[in-house]
């Protein structure tokens, strides 16, 4: 069994973005700038943003983050968007999901100006992406894909089963696994909420991409030997032991599972570290297109 590091790996990542940095300055070009919006003050979306602003100092990129209150109109967040689509010193934004109930997701993303969208939620960037055109592609489907290229694991032809259907994880990463491309090329079967059969389904897979959100709903008895595991779920339970009140769990009965499967991504330290090094790569690109 062999551990796919994405801590690791996204630190080679961030290392090489830094070099392009370094070479766009000492060519007098400007850096690479992010923005994010959040919106609320929800702990787990402060936390990837924390993450995220702290990344981009690593690898030198400009920085801003637009905190806005929870009761903001979706009209002012609108304008705010224009704001930054408009911006020139801004190469590429996100809007950290989820926001608000009384506010249309939809109606949000879609105001994104598709250059700068970095996360690639707007649907010209998400249909360009299914079409195999040049796109900014997801943070978190980027990141599996770029695991599974840079640990060189052979996916043509073999059975992938996707847990999951959001418009973040499962849908991209279902159709990236299915595309026409070296790491790509596989039979992919995605499985959802209303899936009834499974564990016959998972027993058949030669790789598994959870992005479920159940905490260690995937158990030893419903993998084979030898299975791929790519764990996306980062659930907080609730740890009175640990300092900070709860621990994160993964889709994946690590400890168990991690005895048949041939390759398995940790959690944490596996998906989560590469979407942000994939969000900063994003960026570098948006950047890069503008020159
Ligand atoms: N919420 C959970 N994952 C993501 C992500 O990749 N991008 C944004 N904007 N929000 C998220």
């Amino acid at each position: 069994m062999k551990i796919l590091d994405g801590k690791y790996l996204s630190n080679v990542i961030k290392e090489e973005i830094k070099e392009s940095v370094d070479v766009r300055l000492s060519s007098g070009m400007k850096k690479p700038h992010l923005a994010a919006i959040l919106v609320g003050d929800d702990g787990a979306s402060l936390t990837y943003i924390g993450s995220k602003v702290k990344s981009c100092k690593q690898v030198g990129f400009e920085s801003t983050l637009i905190r806005l209150e929870n009761t903001i109109s979706e009209n002012n967040l609108l304008t705010e968007i224009k704001k930054l689509n408009e911006n020139k010193n801004i190469d590429g934004y996100i809007v950290q999901l989820p926001l608000p109930k009384h506010i249309n997701e939809e109606k949000i993303l879609l105001m994104v100006d598709p250059h700068k969208d970095v996360d690639g939620f707007h649907p010209t960037n998400f249909g360009r992406m299914v079409l195999e055109l040049p796109s900014f592609i997801p943070a978190t489907p980027f990141g599996i894909m770029e695991i599974l290229k840079r640990y060189d694991i052979q996916t043509s032809g073999k059975n992938c089963l996707v847990i999951g259907r959001s418009n973040i994880v499962g849908r991209p990463i279902s159709v990236l696994m299915s595309q026409k491309s070296s790491y790509g090329n596989a039979t992919v079967t995605v499985a959802h909420s209303r899936t009834e059969n499974i564990k016959e389904l998972s027993l058949k897979a030669d790789i598994i991409i959870s992005a479920l959100g159940i905490p260690e709903f995937i158990k030893e008895n419903m993998v084979k030997q030898g299975v791929v595991v790519i764990d996306v779920g980062i659930t907080r339970v609730v740890d009175k032991t640990n300092s900070k009140g709860y621990v994160i769990k993964g889709d994946v009965d690590f400890k168990n599972v991690s005895k048949k499967a041939s390759y398995i991504t940790p959690v944490p330290g596996g998906v989560g570290p590469m979407t942000i090094a994939m969000l900063l790569k994003n960026t570098l690109l948006a950047c890069e297109i503008k020159d």
